[in-house]
């Protein structure tokens, strides 16, 4: 089975063909960094018109590179939804029109759905999982119990986990998307505990036993540390200031990944398992390509005999692959879609 994967959600136009053997026959990525950081931000209707002017090319070119024709396809995948509604519908048209044309199934994805499926693109992982989304519009916990079955476990109750990465990162100076350049500049802090001790950011509901998130208290507190240095005697520390958001960032989703996993355990779900299984924490979205964080979800995972399985680095931020990947599923599973099916900015998993 070979599907064709059209991702045009957010600032990413991308373009993929990957078979059900987990093969990616190509792999396209047109980033608009370069227009958005004029901005310093996405402004929907750019992107649109972006994705609109590269779409048809890179469709071509990465039928091109999997040496295949489009009668060669068993199906056609697009994001639908969640997302910039102008980009959903250059994609979901743009696959459609392949589809119509050389009679081949449409699938409507969940962009959603497609970064919780990522980690199975490289190998099987059995349901139930548990899956951390961490990404620039969502920080959720979900529980997957299937192809089109998850349960929201958590969200947040402000901003996403990327938009507080993508904000701060602003404020520090840093071009836009925030969260990659500041994870370089908090490499270059050469002393955790000084950084937290002269920048300390308390965990957002730490002691909360609901599993909700929030990350506006952390900006604001991001902004007046900018604020009350600025001008001072003290010169403001940018590697350490971003050195300790990156490392309460860790601690607050390690801290929720691991009321999950008791959760998860206390449920029962390890009896669904096959046997000899670990169960599995996922982490995927964009901000899963932090390397602190990854570490520190490690250990986590490990304290409670869960396997932590983060998707490689490229399948990370938004991809063609992935919407390949669940188109694949989807497509295994009989869920097509109508040529008649409506984008849906927002879209909830469950
Ligand atoms: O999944 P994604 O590509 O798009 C959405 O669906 O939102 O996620 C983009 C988000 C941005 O906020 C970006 O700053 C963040 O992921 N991100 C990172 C890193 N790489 C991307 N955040 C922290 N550290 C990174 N290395
Ligand atoms: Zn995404």
């Amino acid at each position: 089975m070979i599907i064709l994967g059209i991702e045009t959600s957010c600032d990413e136009t991308a373009v993929a063909v990957v078979d059900d053997h987990r093969t990616v026959r190509s792999h396209l990525v047109l980033s608009q960094i370069d227009i958005h950081c004029l901005t310093g931000g996405v402004v929907p209707e750019v992107a649109a018109r972006a994705h609109l002017d590269h779409l048809d090319r890179l469709i071509l070119e990465a039928m091109k590179q999997a040496d295949l024709n489009f009668s060669d396809l068993d199906g056609v995948a697009a994001t639908c939804g969640p997302g910039l509604i102008g980009g959903v519908m250059v994609g979901m048209m743009a696959a459609k029109s392949v589809a119509l044309a050389h009679s081949k199934p449409f699938i409507a994805v969940n962009h959603l759905e497609a970064h919780a499926l990522t980690p199975r693109l490289i190998r099987d992982i059995p349901f139930p999982y548990l899956v951390l989304l961490v990404s620039g519009g969502h920080t959720q916990i979900l529980l997957a119990q299937d192809i089109g079955r998850y349960q929201l476990w958590a969200t947040t109750r402000d901003d996403a986990v990327g938009e507080c990465f993508d904000k701060s990162a602003k404020m520090m100076g840093l071009p836009y998307p925030g969260g990659p350049h500041l994870e370089k500049l908090a490499a270059q802090c050469d002393d955790l505990f000084l950084a937290r001790a002269r920048y300390p950011l308390a965990i957002p509901m730490q002691y909360s036993k609901d599993l909700a998130f929030s990350f506006s208290g952390l900006k604001t507190a991001v902004r007046q540390i900018i604020d009350r240095e600025s001008g001072a005697e003290d010169t403001l520390n940018r590697a350490y200031l971003a050195a300790a958001l990156q490392d309460v960032i860790a601690q607050t989703l390690s801290l929720r990944a691991s009321q999950a996993m008791e959760k998860f355990i206390a449920a029962g779900y390890p009896a669904h398992l096959p046997l000899g299984a670990p169960p599995a924490l996922i982490v995927c979205g964009g901000v899963s390509a932090n390397l602190v964080i990854r570490a520190a979800l490690e250990r986590a995972a490990q304290a409670q005999g869960f396997e932590l399985m983060a998707p490689p680095l490229q399948y990370c931020t938004d991809n063609g692959a992935m919407i390949a990947w669940a188109g694949v599923e989807l497509l295994k599973a009989g869920r097509t879609a109508p040529l008649n099916f409506k984008a849906r900015p927002r879209w909830p998993l469950e």
